[in-house]
C-alpha cells in the first residue's frame, strides 16, 4: 500500500494538494431520475462531500445485454460530479449480476452445503470459482476502466463491493475443483494431505484427488481440518478474484489506486483480511453497529483492528449509517450527537475519509428504511444537518489527514486462524466466541483508560508492553518459539483458556494442555472443564468466571498463582497463573472473566509491565483516548464514552476540536469528541 496513492486520492480531482480528510457516500443515482442528480451535486456540495462511490450495483444498466453497452448517464453523471468538484471511487460494477447472464449461465449460481442453489433476486449471487462468471465479470471491469481511464473524476476503482458478503462458502462443483487446486498447491502430495487431514480417523484417506469435497452436507461431523482449510481456501478465493480485478485495473489505469471494501465488524468472519491487505493500494472498511451494550466498544474494536490490518497505516471508512439500518431484527435510529461521534472514533483509528452508506436513501428496494446522507423528508432535516455539520469538522480536521496511529502501550492479537479454529463443532463447548473474549478484554482496558491496538500476528509484537492473546488457539512452532522470544525479552504476555493447543493443521500439540505454550506458561493441564450455559465459578480475587475451566497444575517455580478456583470441581486449584521469564512474564487466564472481572485483573496483570492510563484521573474510563501522529502534528482523540460531561483537565495541545471550560482545557459534552493537535516530538 502506497501512501503517495491515498494522498493523491485525498487531494480530489481539482488539482488541489493540500491534504484532506475525504467525506461521501455509496451514490446510486440509477435509482433515481436525471433531475434529481443536479440536486444531488448541490446538497453534497453543501455538506462537503469529496468523493462518492458510483455503480456499485450498476451492471444490468450498463450493460443491458451482452453486446449491448450503455455508458451515457454514467458518462454524465462522471462529468456533474467532476464540476461540482467530487471524485468518485468508481466501483467496477459487478457485485451484481445481471438476470440476462444468470439466465444464460446458472452455473455461475453458488450453491449451499446442502446442496441449494442461491438463486437471483437479491445480490452477489455468483460463485467466486466460476470461470464463466469471470470471464463476463473481468470483460465489464475492462470496459470500465478503458471508458474511464482519462476521466478526470476518477480518484479510485472500488473492486466488486463487500467480496465474501453473502457468497464466501459456495459447495459448487467449481468449487469443489478449485479446492483440489488449492490442496495440490498446498500439500504437493496426497500422502501430505492425507496426514494433515488426520484421514485414518473414519476410514477417510484419500487415494485420488478427485475423491475430495468441499466439507458439504455429512452425515456426521466433517473432517475438522478439512472444514478449515475450506474455510482458508474459501478466503483465498475471493483473493485471488479481487487480484484479477484489480491486474486489470492496473493494467489499464496504472496510476489509480484500487481498493475494496473489508467487513470488519460484528457477524462477519469468513475473510482473512490481514491476508488479503497486501493485495490492494490502501484499505477500506464498511462498519455498522449492532445496538447493545457493548456497541461502541465494538466500533472501537472494529476500527482498531482495521487501522492493524492496514498496518497503522491511514485508511478509508467506506460504509458505515448516519441512522438505523434495515437488516437488523430492529433497526433502531442513532441519537443525536451519534453521527459525528461515530465517524469520528473510525477517524480516531487512522480513517481518512468518512464514507456511509448511502447518499440518498431509496424509495424502492430492499433498502428503502435505511437511512443515508439525505433521508427521505429531505434537506430540513436534523439529520441532513448534522451531515453539514460533520462536514465541516472534518475540514477543521484536515490536518490530520496522512497520519499514522502511534502504538499504544498494550496489543490485542487477534488471528483469523485462531477464530475459525476455536470456533469449528465438535469441541469441548459451542459456546465459545472468540470475537467477544476479545472485545471483553478491550472493553476492559477501555474501562481502566488504558490505550491498545488491536493487532495480527503479522504485526512486529515487540512494540507492545503487553500482549494479549486471548485464545490464541492454533499456534505453529513458529509462532510458539517467537512468543517465548518476546516474553524473555521483556515483554509481557497473557493469554486464556484454550489457548496453544494444536498447530497449523488443527492437530493436538500431546502430553499436557496447553501444549504449545506448556513451558512458557509453566502450567499443565490434565484436563478441560467447560460450563454449562449460566453456570459460573467464583475466584478467591472476588472475580466470577464462566464458559470454561482447567485442571491446572503448576510445574516451574517461576510461576506464580494470581488466582485460585474458590467454587467448583477445582476449587483450590489455580485458575490465573503467570511464570517470571527472562526481564518478561507469561501469563494464563483459565476461565472467562468478563470485562468486569477483566478489568480488575487486568490491574494487576499491567503492573509488572508499568503500564498505566495516560489519561487525567477523572476522565479514566469515561473517555476513550487514540493518537495519531504525523508531520502535521500528533493529534490526541478523546472520545466521551458516556452520557456525562467530562472535563479534562491538564491536557496540553492545541483544541482543533471540542468545547474548552473556562481553564481552555477540553471540556466533553456526552458523547462527544475533542480532538488536540500537540507538536510532533
Ligand atoms: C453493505 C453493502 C451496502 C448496503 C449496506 C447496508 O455494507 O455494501 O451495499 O447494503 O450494507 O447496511
Ligand atoms: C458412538 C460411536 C463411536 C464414537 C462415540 C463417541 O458410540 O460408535 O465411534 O463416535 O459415539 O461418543
Amino acid at each position: 500500500m502506497t501512501s503517495t496513492r491515498l494522498t493523491r486520492l485525498l487531494s480530489g480531482p481539482d488539482g488541489d494538494s493540500t491534504p484532506r480528510l475525504g467525506y461521501g457516500a455509496d451514490y446510486n443515482p440509477e435509482q433515481w431520475p436525471r433531475e434529481v442528480w443536479e440536486e444531488d451535486v448541490r446538497l453534497m456540495r453543501e455538506a462537503g462531500v469529496t468523493v462518492v462511490s458510483v455503480g456499485i450495483f450498476s451492471w444490468a444498466r450498463i450493460q443491458p445485454a451482452p453486446d449491448a453497452w450503455d455508458f451515457a448517464w454514467l458518462d454524465e453523471v462522471m462529468d456533474l460530479l467532476h464540476q461540482g468538484g467530487i471524485g468518485v471511487d468508481l466501483a467496477t460494477a459487478t457485485a451484481s449480476p445481471p438476470p440476462w447472464l444468470t439466465t444464460a449461465h446458472p452455473e455461475i449460481l453458488p450453491v449451499t452445503a446442502t446442496g441449494e442453489t442461491l438463486w437471483p433476486g437479491g445480490r452477489q449471487h455468483w460463485r467466486p470459482t466460476s470461470p464463466v462468471f469471470r470471464e463476463y465479470a473481468l470483460r465489464l471491469v475492462r470496459t470500465m476502466a478503458g471508458r474511464y481511464a482519462g476521466h478526470p473524476a476518477l480518484v479510485a476503482w472500488h473492486v466488486s463491493n463487500e467480496l465474501g458478503c453473502h457468497n464466501v462458502y459456495d459447495y459448487s462443483d467449481d468449487a469443489a475443483r478449485a479446492f483440489r487446486d488449492w490442496l495440490r498447491a498446498r500439500y504437493t502430495t496426497l500422502d501430505a494431505l492425507n496426514h494433515a487431514w488426520g484421514t485414518a480417523f473414519w476410514s477417510q484417506r484419500y487415494s485420488d484427488w478427485e475423491q475430495i469435497l468441499p466439507p458439504r452436507l455429512a452425515a456426521s461431523y466433517p473432517n475438522p481440518t478439512q472444514q478449515l482449510d475450506f474455510k482458508r481456501f474459501s478466503s483465498d478465493a475471493l483473493k485471488e478474484y479481487l487480484r484479477a480485478e484489480r491486474d486489470v485495473l492496473r493494467e489499464i489505469t496504472p496510476d489509480v489506486p484500487v481498493t475494496t471494501n473489508f467487513m470488519v465488524m460484528g457477524g462477519t468472519k469468513g475473510m482473512n483480511y490481514p491476508d488479503w491487505a497486501d493485495e490492494i493500494d490502501f484499505v477500506s472498511n464498511d462498519h455498522y453497529v449492532h445496538p447493545g451494550p457493548q456497541d461502541r466498544d465494538e466500533l472501537s474494536f472494529s476500527a482498531n483492528l482495521t487501522s492493524g490490518i492496514a498496518g497503522g497505516r491511514p485508511w478509508f471508512l467506506m460504509e458505515h449509517s448516519t441512522s438505523a439500518v434495515n437488516w437488523q431484527p430492529v433497526n433502531v435510529a442513532k441519537r443525536p450527537g451519534d453521527l459525528a461521534r461515530d465517524s469520528l472514533l473510525h477517524v480516531a483509528h487512522g480513517a481518512d475519509a468518512v464514507c456511509f452508506f448511502q447518499w440518498r436513501q431509496s424509495a424502492a428496494g430492499a433498502e428503502k428504511y435505511h437511512s443515508a446522507m439525505v433521508p427521505h423528508v429531505g434537506e430540513d432535516s436534523d439529520l441532513f444537518r448534522a451531515v453539514v455539520a460533520l462536514g465541516d469538522t472534518l475540514k477543521t480536521l484536515a490536518p490530520v489527514a496522512g497520519s499514522e496511529r502511534e502504538a499504544a502501550p498494550v496489543g490485542i492479537v487477534f488471528d483469523w486462524e485462531s477464530w475459525w479454529a476455536s470456533e469449528q463443532d465438535s469441541h469441548p463447548t459451542s459456546l465459545l466466541d472468540y470475537r467477544q473474549e476479545a472485545l471483553d478484554w478491550y472493553s476492559a482496558l477501555l474501562a481502566l483508560g488504558v490505550r491498545a491496538d488491536v493487532v495480527t500476528t503479522r504485526t512486529d509484537l515487540d512494540r507492545y508492553q503487553v500482549l494479549i492473546a486471548p485464545v490464541l488457539h492454533v499456534v505453529p512452532a513458529d509462532l510458539a518459539k517467537e512468543l517465548a522470544r518476546y516474553a524473555e525479552n521483556g515483554g509481557h504476555l497473557v493469554t486464556t483458556y484454550f489457548s496453544g493447543i494444536v498447530d497449523e493443521n488443527d492437530h493436538i500439540w500431546l502430553g499436557g494442555y496447553p501444549g504449545a505454550l506448556r513451558d512458557l506458561l509453566g502450567i499443565r493441564i490434565e484436563e478441560f472443564g467447560p460450563l454449562l450455559a449460566g453456570d459460573t465459578v467464583e475466584l478467591d480475587d472476588a472475580t466470577t468466571g464462566s464458559l470454561w475451566t482447567d485442571r491446572i497444575t503448576v510445574t516451574d517455580p517461576e510461576t506464580d498463582v494470581l488466582a485460585a478456583y474458590r467454587t467448583g470441581v477445582h476449587a483450590g486449584r489455580p485458575a490465573v497463573t503467570r511464570r517470571s521469564t527472562g526481564s518478561g512474564s507469561a501469563a494464563y487466564v483459565s476461565t472467562r472473566l468478563g470485562t468486569e472481572g477483566l478489568t480488575a485483573l487486568l490491574l494487576r496483570l499491567l503492573a509488572p509491565a508499568g503500564v498505566e492510563s495516560e489519561l487525567p484521573a477523572p476522565a479514566r474510563g469515561l473517555v476513550e483516548l487514540t493518537v495519531r501522529g504525523g508531520p502535521g502534528g500528533r493529534f490526541l482523540f478523546l472520545v466521551n464514552r458516556t452520557d456525562r460531561t467530562v472535563p479534562l483537565p491538564g491536557l496540553a495541545g492545541e483544541v482543533l476540536v471540542g468545547a474548552t471550560g473556562a481553564d481552555g482545557s477540553p471540556v466533553l459534552h456526552p458523547r462527544d469528541v475533542a480532538v488536540l493537535r500537540q507538536p510532533t516530538a
